[in-house]
């Protein structure tokens, strides 16, 4: 997969895609990386890239010109990329849609600063994302999360091919709740005791407690998950006490 990404800072990646799991699996060469700056596209002394909006208004706009020649000039070689933008005006981000983008060859990401973009620049975008119902200073901290959370999807970055099948968010017939709660040694500490089950080795009573378990956790912290999570009658019936 290739990932790429514009922004006036690029030199704010470098540091996350190139530690832990995201460096691990870009030196293994499940993902190319490179990020490139817009003011590479401007023609003026001062490599402008914002403006003040028409109709007056607070804050400075990112000006259209220099967006579509560094988007059509990135585009050019190899395959088209899928074009993101991110705005806090775009569709939420999920895990189904980290599901969706690890499924792209190549994706370049678009990253705004100031307060927002001319209007025109969107029509470069195949989609826009938010992470969230908050205003950042830019998009370059939204495109890592996105960067992130589709990275660990390729086959082979966690090592364990497993270890994304059961998560919080995993989609799938079972899916749709939160994460049980795990464990590690040792089983005392300050009076708070693993569960007894988890000691027990007994596998079935431990899948049993684990479904349980991410079932009354979702029913306590993301009651709003629980009308699209998959489960079965008598687990429908337990939600709703
Ligand atoms: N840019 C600024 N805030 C953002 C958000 N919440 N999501 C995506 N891009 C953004």
């Amino acid at each position: 997969m290739i990932l790429q990404a514009l922004s006036v800072f690029p030199e704010m990646f470098e540091p996350v895609m190139s530690t832990s799991i995201l460096g691990r699996a870009r030196k293994a060469g499940l993902f190319e990386f490179q990020a490139f700056d817009l003011r590479d596209w401007t023609h003026d002394r001062h490599r402008t890239v914002d403006d003040e909006p028409y109709g007056g208004g607070q804050g400075m706009l990112m000006k259209v010109e220099p967006i579509f020649e560094a988007v059509e000039a990135i585009s050019q070689d190899g395959p088209r990329p899928h074009v993101v933008f991110f705005t806090p005006c775009g569709v939420p981000f999920s895990q189904q849609t980290a599901e969706r983008l690890a499924s792209y060859d190549r994706l370049l990401f678009v990253c705004g600063r100031y307060e927002g973009m001319d209007e025109r620049a969107y029509s470069l975008a195949d989609e826009c994302i938010s992470i969230g119902d908050y205003v950042l200073t830019g998009g370059e901290l939204p495109a890592m999360v996105v960067m992130d959370a589709v990275v660990r999807l390729l086959p082979g970055a966690l090592g364990d091919e497993m270890s994304n099948k059961d998560e919080s968010f995993a989609t799938g017939d079972d899916g749709g709740l939160l994460e049980y709660s795990q464990y590690t040694r040792p089983a005392e500490f300050r009076d708070m005791r693993v569960p007894e089950v988890l000691l027990s080795g007994d596998h079935a009573k431990v899948d049993a407690w684990r479904r349980a378990d991410a079932l009354e956790r979702t029913c306590r912290w993301r009651p709003d998950l629980i009308e699209t999570a998959c489960l079965s009658e008598a687990e429908r019936a337990r939600a709703e006490e």
